[in-house]
């Protein structure tokens, strides 16, 4: 398996830095990780080093949505091993909106366990680094929309017909309702409200990778006032974050994870050049990034793809669904370069990125050029975590990443949650992922798994 696909990584900077070449892109890079060890203040309060741990789905809740076993060992690991910031997984504010029967869902019955959840986190890093240290924790609200699953059965909640998306549904299937989506806010405001009674330092309105949020930011198609206009596709997400602010005040920091670049054909992919969707066109994110500016937002997770339709976008791999068209570097790049240009529009906001997890132990390197270069404020690492929890811990204590412990993309994870089952790295915590991740597999038709093309 490792043998495989050796012969795609990195091996060096040096050779990290003629592959950039070779393929005539920007990525700056600093052999001093220092960058990653600087704290960030963000409103009153301080995220104590500049790495954080991206949401990343364990599908390990209980039926009723409070985590789980294997949440809180997910989460005691990632809070013992150093990150700044810790992103809760996406957690749905209504049951119909779960994407799997074990996502994590908010509410008042399951508020408990949230807080035991908290608990966990931040006694297990006072643990390790003293009783003064506290890592800045934000929970993802989300509504899954046309990817809901509640029952384990696809059961899709859309926003607007989509030719790219809609595979087989029926002609006639329904559009959610204004009047539903009204009331959905109110869901996201209950949620937020709860989040903050617990003790969360901030609630990330989830906009990204396509679920129901996101899908509207691109409901050029819709009709009424949830669509069609900037104006009515980004008042769901303005409405949320404005009744959040009157009910809540100060009391919770609101934050997004955005989509900025869908890479689906306009008028159906948002961030997207009408004429090329294989271009970004940045102009309404930034706006929209500027108004919620406006609107006393201070920090922003940039994203861009949706795991779904176009996983090598998402999340840059060597091994998935299908041979990507264009090197993985090609789209750690990107995701990159999104991340650069909001943050150059929005200086004073804190700016978080996405995609790092391919560069394997090179990351910490393009993370601190970045990070020195002003290109983000905050490096996300998604897979990289679920790998090696207590990457941040080396990058703080030897300034470098142990090669044999990084994420080595080879999609399985992604695979555990296509097949229905609790998510996590299978190399390298087998003992516990490897064996859910061949029952997945057992009994159901091979999925294509393939290297990376060789042309590319
Ligand atoms: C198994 C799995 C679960 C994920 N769950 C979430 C999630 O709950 N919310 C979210 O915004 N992104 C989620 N993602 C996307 C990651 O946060 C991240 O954006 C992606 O893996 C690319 O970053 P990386 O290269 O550092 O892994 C998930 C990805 C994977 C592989």
């Amino acid at each position: 398996m490792l043998d495989k696909h050796e012969k795609f990584q990195l091996k060096s900077i040096d050779d990290m830095v003629k592959k950039i070449k070779t393929l005539g892109l920007t990525m700056p890079i600093s052999a001093n990780v220092d960058a990653l060890l600087q704290s960030v203040k963000l409103g009153d309060k301080v995220i104590p080093n500049s790495m954080a741990i991206q949401p990343m789905e364990g599908c390990d809740g209980t039926t009723a949505g409070e985590p789980d076993e294997l949440t809180f060992r997910r989460y005691r690991r990632f809070a013992s091993g150093g990150a700044g910031l810790i992103w809760i997984e996406a957690t749905a504010v209504v049951p119909e909106g779960r994407a799997n029967p074990r996502q994590l869902y908010l509410c008042h019955q399951t508020k408990d366990g949230f807080a035991r959840l908290l608990d966990t986190i931040i006694e297990a890093a006072k643990a390790q680094f003293g009783s003064n240290y506290r890592p800045y924790t934000v929970i993802q609200l989300t509504h899954s929309g046309r990817y809901s699953k509640p029952e384990g059965r696809p059961a899709p909640i859309i926003a607007a017909r989509n030719p790219y998306l809609d595979g087989n549904l029926p002609d006639d299937y329904p559009v959610i309702s204004d009047e539903q989506l009204q009331e959905l806010e109110d869901r996201f405001v209950e949620a937020a409200e709860l989040a903050s009674q617990i003790g969360f330092d901030a609630v990330d309105i989830k906009s990204c990778h396509r679920y129901l949020n996101s899908e509207l930011l691109s409901a050029f198609t819709r009709e009424g006032n949830y669509g069609g206009s900037f104006e009515n596709r980004t008042r769901f997400l303005i409405n949320i974050v404005d009744k959040i602010k009157q009910r809540l005040g100060d009391a919770i920091e609101v934050t997004l994870r955005l989509n900025v670049y869908d890479a689906i054909p306009y008028p159906y992919g948002w961030g997207v050049d009408k004429e090329d969707h294989r271009k970004p066109d940045l102009t309404e994110p930034i706006r929209l990034v500027k108004i919620l500016r406006g609107k006393g937002i201070r920090m922003v997770n940039i994203t861009c793809g949706n795991p779904y339709y176009n996983p090598h976008v998402n999340r840059p791999y060597d091994s998935g669904p299908y041979i990507p068209p264009e090197h993985p570097l090609v789209g750690v790049a990107r995701m990159l370069e999104v991340a650069r240009v909001v943050q150059e529009n929005v200086p004073d906001m804190v700016v978080l990125s996405s995609g790092l997890s391919w560069l394997r132990h090179l990351a910490p390197y393009v993370a601190a050029g970045c990070l020195k270069e002003g290109w983000f404020k905050l490096a996300g690492f998604g897979r990289l975590a679920f790998a090696y929890p207590d990457f941040a811990k080396d990058i703080i204590e030897k300034g470098a990443l142990e090669p044999n412990k990084c994420c080595i993309a080879c999609g399985k994870c992604s695979e555990i949650m296509r097949d229905g089952g609790k998510a996590g790295c299978v190399i390298r915590d087998a003992e516990i992922y490897a064996p859910i991740y061949k029952a997945g597999r057992e009994g159901k038709p091979p999925i294509q798994s393939n290297r990376l093309a060789e042309h590319v």
